[in-house]
């Protein structure tokens, strides 16, 4: 069973998975089944990079252009930068105020996107994250897990503009699948893993079944 981990007042949960994952869909059902669970709970949405005003202009530099215009080592940074300053003005207070914060992506993506796929070494990030990261951990992340084809797929069909990370291209996205699987075994614990090739109605009910006994904890305080 899952406990609350989190020594602040709040949860935070977040969703993790590769491109086409189906996470920001399952991220309003689950707040629609918290709702319908507890009434009178603030409940906050966002995702990385991004989630304020400066994080999203970073995202605009992520997200946009060709697959390779950042170094790698500059991605990583920016990435990491955004998170600061969403942490810091965003997820933190919520937590402190006794919200629950949903977050779309967080360090996971930044292990495996930019450590795994792209060989930046796991304690680089590990350092810049000691710096970044304060107290803020997840109580709880879900790993929506689809093959990397079906996933880029879906999300190439979306034929947005923003499609920097989409263009990286099939290895690439094998690589994010096979790492999120990775940490997932490192981290049993905290990361709990969803079939994303199942009916979103049986996602969201496996989401909300790893979600509960947080809430019921949470709420027996
Ligand atoms: P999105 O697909 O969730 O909108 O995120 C934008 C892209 O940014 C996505 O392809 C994953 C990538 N990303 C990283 O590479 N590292 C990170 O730390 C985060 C948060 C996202």
């Amino acid at each position: 069973m899952v406990k609350k981990t989190n020594k602040n007042e709040g949860i935070f949960i977040t969703f993790e998975g590769g491109e086409g994952s189906g996470k920001s869909t399952q991220i309003q059902k689950l707040k629609n089944n918290i709702l319908g669970f507890i009434s009178d709970v603030e409940i906050v949405i966002s995702r990385e990079p991004g989630g304020t005003e400066v994080a999203e202009q970073i995202r605009e530099i992520l997200v946009n252009g060709a697959a390779d215009k950042l170094s790698v080592r500059t991605e990583t940074l920016l990435m990491i930068a955004a998170r600061a300053e969403h942490i810091d003005r965003v997820i933190l207070p919520a937590i402190k105020r006794g919200a629950i914060v949903l977050c779309d992506r967080f360090k996971d993506s930044s292990i495996v996107y930019q450590g795994i796929a792209n060989k930046i070494p796991n304690r680089e990030i590990d350092k810049i994250h000691a710096f970044a990261l304060k107290t803020c951990e997840p109580d709880l992340t879900i790993l929506i897990d689809v093959p990397a084809e079906i996933g880029i797929k879906r999300a190439l069909d979306r034929n947005e503009n923003n499609q920097r990370f989409e263009r990286k291209g099939e290895l690439f996205h094998k690589k994010i699948r096979d790492g999120y699987l990775k940490i997932a075994s490192l981290h049993p614990d905290r990361i709990k893993i969803i079939d994303g090739s199942q009916t979103i109605e049986k996602i969201s009910d496996e989401i909300f079944q790893l979600v509960f006994p947080i809430l019921r904890s949470s709420l027996s305080k």
